[in-house]
């Protein structure tokens, strides 16, 4: 224990010397260089057209969707009081990610994932974005949270960051490929999706969240919770409550932990391998707090509970969810009743994701609508390939002027009505012939 108290004092700059190793300089300048150019780029094109108004994190944002997102909902003149004058500008007010680039940047998380094994470094890094929250500060960003501020490297140095960058690293070219999607909404996909595939709760997610825009909007350091203050217990609810997190959510989110390792270069903690990390997956090495460490389920509680493998990690503030009695409630339910810990992380998540972000449009996107109708007269077709919208429509149309519907195959007394109808018209017609 002294040697691991040891280490956390000292971890500021031994994890600073960490992360230059892993190169965070070098992919944080790229970081840094790709969102200036950006600016630079809305900069130019404001001073020629003097349309645009670049002061504002929003105004950025709202630009960027301009170039990127089919969503433009609508143009407005406005007085702009925020760059000092009070120009006349155009703004374009639109979401602040594009639902469908969303979509399909969760597609390519997926792939990343099969590929990667990166789960636990993706939930790691939504959480540290999203874990800067504060609520007594009511002025966004100064308050923290889920505003992607941790894509900076001023925010990426801090202690308890080390080893992010190489979450930001895999995550770079989704969103060089997804531009209408925010960096905020991207960590919080990234750690969500993560889960989910893992076998975790599907997380009620929503998205809009807006970017800062700069490196001066990131948070101070020492926001997030340490592995091994004095006392744990208090200091978890510190940090956990000036987030409005309660106790049941800091136990269930505590959870978390149910994947991924810790690595003594990085965090000081954790032992450099065990059996159950010397092959990876991924990059070998560290130490996990449970055995299948890229599954997502309640192990972690039955683990630190038992205490009984040397091999599995159990961190001051993973050992006092069992001492202390408000946290103890929950962690006990939780390694009796995987359920309950599912519904309980999953309501947790999603509250976290939301910490402190800023939503645009202000209710958030929800990219998991209903499914939609499955269009069952499809399956009466030659089968080569799908019938077009029009045509759908064309069939649904023909059903429903005979009453029914292509969702179920006529009753046998439709085509009785249709004979009959026939019969009434072939009978008149040789009438009127008479
Ligand atoms: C309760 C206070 C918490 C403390 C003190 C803490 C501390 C730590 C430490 C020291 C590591 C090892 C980092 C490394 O060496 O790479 C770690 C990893 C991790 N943490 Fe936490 N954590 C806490 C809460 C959370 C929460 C709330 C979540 C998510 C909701 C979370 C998710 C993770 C994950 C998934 C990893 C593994 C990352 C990897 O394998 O790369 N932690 N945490």
């Amino acid at each position: 224990m002294a040697e691991r108290l040891s280490l956390t004092q000292n971890i500021h700059s031994h994890s600073s010397l960490m992360a230059s190793s892993l190169g965070s300089a070098a992919v944080s300048s790229r970081f840094l260089s790709s969102a200036a150019a950006t600016k630079l780029s809305f900069s130019s094109s404001a001073a020629s057209s003097r349309s645009f108004s670049v002061a504002s994190s929003s105004s950025y944002s709202s630009l960027r969707c301009l170039r990127f997102s089919p969503l433009i909902s609508q143009r407005r003149s406005s007085v702009n009081a925020t760059n000092g004058g009070y120009s006349t500008a155009a703004t374009t007010k639109c979401a602040a990610s594009d639902p469908d680039q969303l979509k399909n940047a969760r597609e390519d998380i997926k792939e990343l994932l099969k590929t990667k094994f990166c789960h636990p470094i993706f939930v790691r890094l939504g959480w540290h974005d999203a874990g800067t929250y504060n609520k007594n500060i009511e002025e966004w960003p100064q308050r923290g949270g889920a505003n992607g501020s941790l894509r900076f490297e001023v925010e990426l140095k801090h202690a308890a960051n080390a080893g992010l960058v190489n979450a930001l690293n895999l995550i770079q070219a989704i969103k060089e490929k997804y531009a209408g999607v925010t960096y905020a909404d991207l960590f919080q996909l990234a750690s969500a999706t993560a889960i989910e595939e893992a076998g975790g709760p599907k997380i009620p997610m929503k998205y809009g969240r807006v970017d800062v825009s700069g490196p001066e909007q990131c948070p101070e350091e020492g926001r997030l919770p340490a592995a091994g203050p004095p006392s744990p217990a208090e200091h978890l609810r510190e940090v956990f409550y000036r987030m409005g997190l309660n106790d049941k959510e800091i136990v269930a989110l505590s959870g978390a932990h149910t994947l991924g390792r810790s690595r003594p270069e990085r965090s000081g903690w954790g032992k450099p391998e065990t059996k159950y990390t010397k092959a990876g997956p991924g990059a070998p090495g560290g130490q996990s707090w449970t055995v299948q460490w890229l599954k997502f389920d309640n192990s972690y509680f039955k683990d630190i509970k038992e205490r009984k493998d040397e091999d599995l990690l159990v961190l001051p503030t993973d050992a006092v969810l069992f001492d202390d009695p408000s946290f103890k409630v929950y962690a006990e339910k939780y390694a009796e009743d995987q359920e309950a810990f599912f519904k309980d992380y999953a309501e947790a998540h999603a509250k976290l994701s939301n910490l402190g972000a800023k939503f645009d449009p202000p209710e958030g996107i929800v990219v998991d609508g209903p499914t939609p109708e499955k269009f069952v007269a499809a399956k009466y077709s030659s089968g080569k390939r799908e019938l077009s919208e029009a045509m759908k429509q064309k069939i649904r149309a023909e059903y429903e002027a005979v009453g029914g519907s292509p969702d179920k195959p006529l009753q046998s007394n439709y085509f009785l009505n249709i004979m009959i109808v026939i019969a009434v018209l072939a009978l008149l017609t040789s009438l009127a012939g008479n």
